[in-house]
């Protein structure tokens, strides 16, 4: 249990965005497994922002991440994503909404029983009627950008764990998809790599002006390149600010957990 007399923890920094800037918004967002995972998590993150979203192992992550695109449906609060609630749509509708994200999640999902190729032209097809050429052309394209090019028809079975963590990130870029969200997009991959794709997906979020909720235990890559922060910590979400207002939190979580220190109350 996190200790309520440390410097911050009383009350979350307001996020920049207003609701109506937002893009992506939870409200009041709980959910409990065996135990509360989310505890009240309220999240603005405005349109055409880089958001990562940092916290020790099992604090809420990912959970939350899923819960953005309701692939978790919370027990209580609300989910809007381009000012549509989530929570009122039904499944036909959730899914064709789903289609307008991009997203990769940790264990990257790719199909077992198709090629790089049709996994990553798999959003492609079920959006937009296109040429088989231009479908093509656009695989590769994604290829050469995360560095894989040449590999079309292999299978996920024999690829290593980096290299199909590059194509779930080909496959959740394809559609240049307005909203994306990304669990460790670059974990078990090299630091040169690693930059690489964190570089990558700053470039093209930034040509895009897409919305981005990117979660990354890979720290200092993270904060290199984000707009903005949010850490979890035991299913709170305890901090959410500037890079800047990170680095200088006085919160004891926030800045051990940002400075990497191995004494303090985490
Ligand atoms: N479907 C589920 N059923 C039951 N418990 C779950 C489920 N999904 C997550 N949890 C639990 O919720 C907690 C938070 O999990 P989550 O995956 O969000 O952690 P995380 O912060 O992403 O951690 P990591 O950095 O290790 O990926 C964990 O205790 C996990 O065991
Ligand atoms: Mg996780």
């Amino acid at each position: 249990m996190r200790d309520s007399n440390s410097p911050g923890s009383q009350s979350v920094p307001a996020s920049s965005a207003s609701p109506a800037d937002a893009m992506i918004q939870l409200s009041g967002v709980r959910k409990t497994f065996a135990q509360p995972v989310l505890k009240n998590i309220n999240l603005s993150i405005p349109t055409g922002c880089l958001y990562g979203l940092m916290g020790p192992g099992a604090s809420g992550k990912s959970v939350l991440l899923k819960s953005a695109a309701l692939l978790v449906k919370p027990d209580a609060g609300s989910v809007s994503v381009a000012g549509q609630d989530l929570t009122v749509l039904d499944q036909t509708g959730l899914q064709a909404f789903r289609m307008s994200f991009g997203m990769l999640f940790q264990n990257n999902a790719l199909f077992d029983f198709m090629t790089v190729a049709e996994n990553i032209a798999f959003p492609l097809k079920r959006l937009f009627e296109l040429e088989y050429d231009q479908v093509k052309e656009m695989v590769a394209e994604r290829l050469e950008r995360v560095g894989l090019s040449g590999f079309e028809a292999r299978f996920p079975a024999n690829l290593s764990g980096g290299q199909k963590k590059r194509i779930g990130l080909a496959r959740a870029t394809i559609t240049g998809a307005p909203v994306q969200l990304y669990d460790e997009p670059a974990a078990g991959l090299d630091p040169v790599t690693s930059q690489k794709i964190f570089d990558l997906l700053r470039r093209e979020q930034q040509e895009a002006g897409s919305t981005v909720l990117m979660v990354s235990t890979d720290l200092d890559r993270l904060l290199s390149v984000v707009d903005r922060v949010g850490m979890m910590y035991e299913g709170e979400l305890i901090f959410d600010g500037t890079v800047d207002e990170a680095r200088s939190s006085r919160d004891t979580y926030v800045s051990q957990f940002v400075h990497g220190r191995p004494d303090g109350p985490l």
